[in-house]
C-alpha cells in the first residue's frame, strides 16, 4: 500500500520535449472489460489491457468472486466468466486500494447479487464518499454497514431478486451510473438510470457489445438509460485505446515547453472524455489529430503536440464531466498562460483521489504562481510563457494525477519541483517517468 515507502522525484526544465510515445490502456474501459467478461460465459480476451494497480484491484476481486484471469506472455488477458447472476461469495474482504472506480463499480455488481462482500482501500480510497451509490444500491435492496460518513470499510449484502429502479443521477458521475446499471444487469426488469449531464458513456458501449439489451433515448440532453436485467453476456475480443486522461501530461508538458514536437500514438478519444484537447486548443495550442480510426468500438487518433504560447481562457462548464480528471494538467498548462483562466463548476473535484482543488491550488502557489481558490474552480493568472520560480516539495497526497500534474509543471520552472512521492503514479501510468525521460525530461 503507498504512502509507506514514498519514491520522491525532482523534475526540472531542460529543453525541448520530442518524440513519439505510447500511453498505457485506458483505465475505464480496462476496468469495465474485466467486470463484464467476468460476468460473461466463456472465455474473453482483452488486448491493451491497463496493467495499473486499480485495474489490478478489480482483476483480483473478480477472481475473489469466481471468475479465471490470467495473462499470457504475449500480453493478452483471457476471461473465462461465471455468468450473470453467478458471481461466489468472496472468501476475504476486497482489497481496492486506491481504486473508486474498481469500489464503485463492484458495489453494484454484488447489489443484485446474493452474496456479501467487504470493501476495504488505502487512506485517500477511505475518505472518499460511497453513499452517491449506497443511495440507489439501497433502493433496489441492498444493504450496507460503513464506516462513519458512508465511506470504506463498508460490508455489504446483495440481493437477489433485486428491485428495479427509475434513478435521476444527483451528480454527474459514470461511476454512480454505471454501478446502477451493472446492478441492473441481474435485476428482473428494467433498470433505468436517468442522466441530466452527459459522462462517460464506456459502460453503455461495451454492455451492449458484450449482447446486454441496453438502449439510450435523448430528452433534449438529458439521457435516459435502460437496460433490461437477468441478461445473457456474450465473451468478447476487446482492445483498448490508449488512455487520454494519461495521455494529457505528455499533451500539455509538450505544449508548454518551447519547441517541443510530441505525437502521442492510439489515444482514445470518445467525446465523452476528449474535451481537455478541445480546450487546450481554444487556449492556443497547436495541437492536431492524425491518423483517425476506431479502436474496439471507440474514435481513436494520434496527437500531435507542439510547443505554443497559451491564452487564459474562461473553462466552459458544459464539458466539465468529459474533462474532469485533466483540470489539475489544466491547472498547470493555465499558470503559464499568457493572461487569466476562470475554472468553474468542478465541485466534483473535491471528492477525487484528494481534494484536487485545494491541493493543486497549495502546490501551485508553493511553486509561485498566481492562483485563487474557489469553492467550486479556480482562477488562475499565468505567467505568459515564462518558468515558474519552481523550487518547492510537492504533497501529492496519494493522489496520482496531482504527482504527474507537478512533474509537468517541473519541466517548466526554473528550480526542480520535487514531488514527496510518486508511487501512486503506478495506479493509472506505469512507466510515466520513463516515458517523460524519453522525450528528453531531467528527472531525478
Ligand atoms: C470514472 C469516472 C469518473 C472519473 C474516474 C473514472 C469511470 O469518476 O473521475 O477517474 O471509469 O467511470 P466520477 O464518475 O465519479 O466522476
Amino acid at each position: 500500500m503507498h504512502g509507506s515507502n514514498p519514491t520522491p522525484m525532482a523534475f526540472r526544465s531542460n529543453g525541448p520535449l520530442t518524440g513519439t510515445v505510447a500511453v498505457p490502456g485506458d483505465k475505464s474501459i480496462s476496468h469495465r472489460s474485466l467486470m463484464l467478461s467476468a460476468l460473461a460465459v466463456g472465455e474473453s480476451v482483452v488486448e491493451g489491457l491497463l496493467e495499473g494497480e486499480d485495474v489490478l484491484a478489480t482483476a483480483a476481486a473478480m477472481r475473489a468472486m469466481g471468475a479465471q484471469i490470467t495473462r499470457g506472455d504475449d500480453g493478452r488477458w483471457r476471461i473465462h466468466g461465471v455468468g450473470v447472476g453467478s458471481l461466489l461469495q468472496p472468501e476475504t474482504a476486497i482489497e481496492m486500494g486506491n481504486s473508486g472506480t474498481s469500489t464503485r463499480l463492484l458495489m453494484g455488481l454484488v447489489a443484485s447479487h446474493p452474496i456479501t462482500a467487504t470493501f476495504t482501500g488505502d487512506a485517500s480510497l477511505s475518505k472518499r464518499p460511497m453513499g452517491r451509490v449506497i443511495e440507489p444500491l439501497s433502493l433496489m435492496g441492498a444493504d450496507f454497514t460503513t464506516s462513519p460518513g458512508g465511506r470504506l470499510p463498508l460490508t455489504m449484502r446483495g440481493i437477489s431478486p433485486a428491485v428495479p429502479i427509475e434513478y435521476r443521477l444527483p451528480v454527474a458521475s459514470a461511476q454512480v451510473k454505471s454501478a446502477v446499471l451493472l446492478a441492473g444487469l441481474n435485476t428482473a426488469g428494467i433498470t433505468r438510470v436517468i442522466e441530466p449531464v452527459p459522462t462517460r458513456d464506456h459502460s453503455e458501449r461495451m454492455l451492449k457489445g458484450f449482447g446486454a439489451d441496453l438502449s439510450v433515448e435523448l430528452d433534449g440532453t438529458t439521457r435516459i438509460i435502460s437496460i433490461r436485467g437477468e441478461a445473457e453476456l456474450k465473451p468478447q475480443h476487446i482492445v483498448v485505446p490508449g488512455d487520454p486522461s494519461s495521455a494529457a501530461f505528455p499533451v500539455v508538458a509538450a505544449l508548454l515547453v518551447p519547441g517541443s514536437h510530441v505525437t502521442v500514438t492510439n489515444v482514445g478519444l470518445n467525446p465523452t472524455r476528449a474535451a481537455l484537447f478541445d480546450v487546450l486548443r481554444m487556449m492556443g495550442g497547436n495541437i492536431e489529430f492524425a491518423n483517425r480510426r476506431e479502436v474496439g468500438g471507440e474514435p481513436v487518433a494520434d496527437i500531435v503536440v507542439r510547443g505554443s504560447t497559451l491564452k487564459g481562457i474562461e473553462t466552459p462548464v458544459e464539458t466539465v464531466a468529459s474533462m474532469v480528471d485533466e483540470y489539475p494538467v489544466l491547472f498547470v498548462a493555465a499558470a503559464l498562460a499568457e493572461g487569466r483562466t476562470i475554472a468553474r463548476g468542478l465541485e466534483e473535484l473535491r471528492v477525487k483521489e484528494s481534494d484536487r482543488i485545494a491541493v493543486m491550488a497549495e502546490g501551485l502557489r508553493a511553486i509561485g504562481a498566481r492562483v485563487e481558490e474557489l469553492e467550486d474552480g479556480m482562477i488562475i493568472d499565468g505567467t505568459g510563457g515564462e518558468t515558474l520560480p519552481g523550487g518547492a516539495t510537492i504533497a501529492a497526497r496519494l493522489d496520482h494525477r496531482i504527482a504527474m500534474s507537478f512533474a509537468v509543471a517541473g519541466l517548466v520552472s526554473k528550480a526542480d519541483v520535487t514531488i514527496d512521492d510518486m508511487a501512486p503514479v503506478a495506479t493509472s501510468f506505469p512507466g510515466f517517468v520513463d516515458l517523460m525521460k524519453a522525450l528528453g525530461a531531467d528527472v531525478a
